[in-house]
This record gives C-alpha cells, structure tokens and sequence, in this order.
C-alpha cells in the first residue's frame, strides 16, 4: 500500500498538543503515513512555541512559515500566502488542522481552493458566539474540510443540524487528552511546585486570554477585582499570556494584583503547567483546552465566559460557567472552597480515552 503524505498544521500554541499524538501516531505505523509538521509561526516566543515541541517530544517543524503577530486578516492572509506554494510543492494526500486558530482556517481554506483533502481535527464545536474569533474559524473550517473528526457527540450534532452530511463526521474522541494521559506521569519529574513554594490543593491556577475578557478594561478590572477578593482565601498562580501581560501593563493592574495574593509568573511549558495545575484546588479560566483538561482529572473548573463551545464538560465534568461578573465569580469561587456548591461528581467523557489518535490514522487508512 501507498504510504499517506500527511500534512499536520500547528500554529499556536493550544496546537501543538493535539498535533503530537498523532504526528507520533503515524510515525509509529511508518508503513501506512509519512507525516510533516507545518508551523505557521502564529506564536513564535520560546515559551508560547519551543517549549511545547520539547515537552511534548515533537522534532523541529519540517516546514517554517514564520508569519508572526498581526491583525485578524493580515496574520490569516500571510499563512495562505506562505502555505499555498508548499502545498503544491508538496502534494500531500491529506492536510489536518487542529482547534479553531487562525492558522487552522488559513490553511483549510487553502487547500479547498487547491482541491487537496483536509481533515479537521476537533471539529462541530460551537460556542454560538459569533463574537468569538474562534467560532467564526470553527464554521467556517468545518464548511471547507472533507472529513471531521469530533471530540463529543455534541458535535456531531452541531455538524448535521448545519447540513454536513453524516458520512464526513467520526467522532474519534479528544486527541488532546491523549497528550495529556501520555504526560501526566512524566510530568511528575517537574520542579514547578517547589519552585513556586506550594503544596498541593493550597492554591488556584488562573489563565486569562481572551480579547472579550482582557482587552476591554472595564472587564478586565472587573475580573481583577474579584481575583483580588479571592486572593484573601486562596494564594492564587497566573501564567501570564503575552496578550495579558500587555492589558495588566496598560490597564496598570500588577500592583494591586500581586498585593493581593496574585503571583503572576511567565506562560508555563506543558510538563511544568500540568503539574502545576493538576494539583491546584480550583481553576478559573477562559481557555478552551483546560475546560476539557480539568473535566479529566476531576479538578473544579470556573470558566470565565458567559458560553462554551465544549458543554460536555459541564454536563460530565467539572466545569461551571460563570461569566465575568465579580460577585457571581466570588461566589463560585467561595462554593468551592467552602464545599458549598455540592461536590460535582465529575466522568471522563466517551472516547476520551488516549487513543484518538490511533481512530483517526484508521479512518484515514479507510477512507482511501
Ligand atoms: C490565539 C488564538 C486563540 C488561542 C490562543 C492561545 C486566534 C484567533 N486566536 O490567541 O484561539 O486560544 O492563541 O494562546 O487564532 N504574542 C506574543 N508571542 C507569541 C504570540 C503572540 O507576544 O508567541 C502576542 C502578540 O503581541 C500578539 C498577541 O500576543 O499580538 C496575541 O497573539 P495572537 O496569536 O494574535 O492571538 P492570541 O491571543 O494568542
């Protein structure tokens, strides 16, 4: 049999965790896939990008586009610039692209216009906010792709009630918990904990990244306030997004928050942030991944947004949207800690089993 010419697109840095598992995947069956990693460069800093590839023990990308920062539409025409004439150099079978960045549309959209078959990894999740940057990359990437493989049922859903056909849709399960079940141990060997001086179940971990949450300052204020309320009870750790470190320097916040308990340190690379949150008390967050990460290792999950794209974990998880109203994330904070909010019995959502990756380099061996 012919060997499948792969092109696997990482650009950010929620990417690269759901890249590894299956470039590692198909490196292992060699006989059946002949992988390549495409970095777009959308994040590019040491600890946003190269940390990552070592932690998770991925080679340096065969192919660099080096795009960097930029608006919306600069950064995404850029990647379809860069990407276009490696796809016609390289003439892969199939292109994956993972999540919702920019760099997962780019690239889609590219290879829809060139008639070259690409898969989207993570696919149907809809937070119905169109708002977010993030949806409209996921729309429009799931109308372009040929195949999609799905992390819940849920989203096999969102895709027919959009008109997909059924036949496009596999639900495959999470890909991003293959890494983390494939890293939990060895993070263990991280020094994070000692180094910070916390022991486990004595402290949060927040992440902060969103534009809705980050780049308005009344928000941002608003969030701040409630973190500094929370800091009375609970020493709380912040790895600072880069996008965040600019609003707290512009919005003048460091001050008050690091006065009150908040340790704002530099973004963590996977190992040491697994380790770090793994044995937190609670998370408050408006990430994406950590809603899932969390709902898996039954840790409680205060999301910062009015809305999830992933409510799977709310139903089976951990996880608790409460928006960004200070007094509600007080409140969900104090429930926790008091164990007022009832202990969520929290389980692992189907499929999520660290074998996503091997069901889809199968049905990417069927469908040809
Ligand atoms: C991007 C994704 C978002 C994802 C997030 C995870 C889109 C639309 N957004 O948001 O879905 O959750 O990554 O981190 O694709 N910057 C650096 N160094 C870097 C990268 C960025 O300093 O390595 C700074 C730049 O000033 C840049 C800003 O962070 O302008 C935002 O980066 P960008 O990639 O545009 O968006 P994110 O907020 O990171």
């Amino acid at each position: 049999m012919r060997r499948l010419k792969i092109l696997l697109i990482a650009g950010a840095r929620p990417n690269f965790m759901k890249v590894a598992p299956i470039y590692s995947e198909m490196k292992r069956r060699a006989d059946e896939f002949e992988p390549l990693i495409v970095h777009t460069g959308q994040h590019y800093d040491a600890s946003m990008s190269d940390a990552f590839f070592n932690d998770l023990g991925l080679p340096e990308p065969d192919i660099h586009l080096g795009v960097g920062s930029a608006s919306h539409a600069v950064q995404t025409a850029r990647i379809m610039t860069e990407f276009e004439p490696v796809v016609l150099e390289q003439k892969p079978d199939w292109v994956l692209v993972v999540g919702d960045v920019n760099s997962t549309i780019a690239c889609a959209l590219v290879c829809a216009k060139l008639g070259v078959k690409v898969a989207h990894v993570e696919a149907g999740l809809r937070s119905r906010d169109r708002s977010m940057p993030e949806e409209i990359n996921r729309i429009l990437t799931d109308a372009i792709s040929d195949l999609l493989f799905t992390t819940s049922q849920d989203a096999d859903e969102n895709l027919k009630a959009e008109g997909v056909s059924p036949d496009k849709i596999r639900f495959v399960g999470n890909v991003m918990i293959d890494s983390l079940l494939e890293h939990l141990k060895l993070a263990e060997d991280s020094a994070i904990r000692q180094q910070l001086g916390v022991n486990e179940g004595g402290y949060g971990v927040l992440t902060l990244h969103r534009p809705s949450n980050v780049d308005d300052p009344d928000v941002f204020r608003g969030i701040a306030n409630a973190l500094v309320e929370i800091a009375k009870k609970l020493r709380i750790i912040f790895p600072v997004h880069p996008r965040t470190r600019g609003r707290i320097e512009e919005f003048g916040l460091a001050d008050e928050l690091s006065r009150a308990g908040v340790q704002m340190i530099e973004p963590l690379g996977y190992l040491d942030f697994i380790r770090l949150y793994s044995g937190a008390r609670l998370i408050l967050t408006d990430s994406g991944g950590l809603q899932e990460e969390t709902t898996v290792l039954g840790i409680p999950c205060i999301t910062l947004r009015n809305n999830t794209e992933r409510p799977v974990t709310i139903e089976l998880g951990t996880n608790v949207l409460v928006g960004t109203d200070p007094d509600k994330i007080i409140r969900a904070a104090n429930d926790v800690l008091e164990g007022t909010g009832g202990e969520r019995q929290s389980s692992i959502p189907p499929l999520w089993d660290g074998r996503a990756a091997s069901r889809i380099c199968d049905e990417l061996v069927q469908v040809q």
